[in-house]
C-alpha cells in the first residue's frame, strides 16, 4: 500500500482534483477520512462532502497543515496566490505533488521551503480514470514518496515518470492539450457527416465509434499507423481522395504546428 493512513489535502478541488479524489476513493487507495479538500466555495465543498464524505475546509492553510501529503489542484492564475498562503505550513509535508501547468518545481520547492516536490501533467480523460500523466520529481523526493505520487497520477490512468522536467512543457502540448486537439477532429468530421444529409445523432454515433474502434484497433494490432492507413485505402478509391485532400490542406502541418504553437505557450507561461 503507497498510504498508511496518511492525510492528503487537496489545495483546489476542482475537475482535476475531484478525478483524484474519486479515483483514490474507488481504488480505495484513501479512505474518506484520509482526505481534505480545499476550496473557496462552501456550497461546493458541501457537495464533495456529501458526494464523498471526506472533509472540507475553505482554508488552504488549515488542510495542509492537516496533511503528510499535499496535492497542488488550482488554476495557475490562482498559484500567485495559494503559495504564499501555504509557506511555513508545509515545511514537513513529505510529499508537494503540482498537477499545476506550467509552474516549474523550482518555483515550488522555493515558495514553499520544501524541497520534496513532484510536478505532472495529466489530462480530462482522467476524469473517467483513462487519462495519461507525465510526471518529474526533485531529487529530495524518496521511494516512498515516488510510490505515492504513482498512486495518486494512477487513480486518473497511466502514468509515465520523465527524469527531464524539459518533458512537462512537451507533454502539457500533447497530450494535456490534446483531448482538446481530438474533440475538435471529433466535432469536425461530425459536422461533415450532418453536411452530407446525416442526422447529428446519427453522426456522433458514426464519428465516435470510428474513433475509437480506430484507436483500440491500433493498440491491440500493435500495427505502425501508416500500416493500418493503407489497409483503408484502395487504388483510385475513396479514402486515397480524402487524404489527397487533407494532405492538400497541411492536415499534418497544423497539427505539427499547433502542437508546437502550444509547446512554446506552455514554456513562455512556466518563466
Ligand atoms: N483541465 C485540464 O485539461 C487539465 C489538464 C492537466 C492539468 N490541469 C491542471 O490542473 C489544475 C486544475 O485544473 P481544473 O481543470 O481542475 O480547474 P478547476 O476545475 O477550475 O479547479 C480548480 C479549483 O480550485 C478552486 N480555487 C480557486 N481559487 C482557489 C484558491 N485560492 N484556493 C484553493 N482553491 C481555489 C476553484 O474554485 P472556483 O471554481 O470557485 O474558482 C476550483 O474548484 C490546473 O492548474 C491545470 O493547469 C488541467
Amino acid at each position: 500500500m503507497a498510504f498508511n493512513g496518511e492525510m492528503t489535502a487537496f489545495i483546489g478541488a476542482g475537475v482535476m482534483g475531484e478525478a483524484m479524489i474519486k479515483g483514490l476513493l474507488s481504488r480505495e487507495l484513501l479512505a474518506p477520512n484520509n482526505i481534505v479538500a480545499a476550496d473557496p466555495r462552501a456550497e461546493h465543498l458541501d457537495e464533495l462532502r456529501t458526494r464523498y464524505g471526506i472533509t472540507v475546509t475553505t482554508n488552504n492553510a488549515e488542510a495542509a497543515r492537516a496533511a503528510e501529503v499535499v496535492v497542488l489542484s488550482v488554476k495557475p492564475q490562482v498559484m500567485d496566490m495559494v503559495l504564499p498562503e501555504l509557506r511555513g505550513q508545509v515545511d514537513s509535508v513529505r510529499l508537494i505533488l503540482s498537477i499545476v501547468a506550467g509552474v516549474p518545481l523550482k518555483t515550488i520547492a522555493n515558495a514553499l521551503l520544501n524541497v520534496r516536490v513532484v510536478r505532472s501533467m495529466p489530462n480530462t480523460p482522467g476524469q473517467i480514470g483513462r487519462g495519461i500523466t507525465v510526471w518529474t520529481a526533485s531529487s529530495e523526493v524518496g521511494a516512498e514518496q515516488r510510490a505515492q505520487a504513482e498512486a495518486l497520477l494512477g487513480a486518473m490512468g497511466e502514468h509515465i515518470y520523465a527524469a527531464d522536467e524539459r518533458f512537462l512543457d512537451m507533454a502539457t502540448a500533447l497530450s494535456g492539450s490534446g483531448p482538446a486537439y481530438v474533440f475538435m477532429f471529433m466535432e469536425a468530421l461530425i459536422d461533415a457527416g450532418v453536411h452530407m444529409g446525416f442526422a447529428r445523432r446519427d453522426a456522433e454515433q458514426l464519428v465516435t465509434q470510428t474513433l475509437l474502434g480506430s484507436v483500440l484497433y491500433a493498440q491491440q494490432s500493435g500495427m505502425h499507423p501508416a500500416e493500418l492507413r493503407n489497409q483503408v485505402t484502395s487504388p483510385g478509391g475513396t479514402t486515397a481522395a480524402a487524404l489527397h485532400e487533407m494532405e492538400k490542406g497541411g492536415l499534418r502541418t497544423v497539427l505539427s504546428e499547433g502542437v508546437w504553437a502550444a509547446y512554446r505557450r506552455s514554456k513562455a507561461l512556466g518563466s
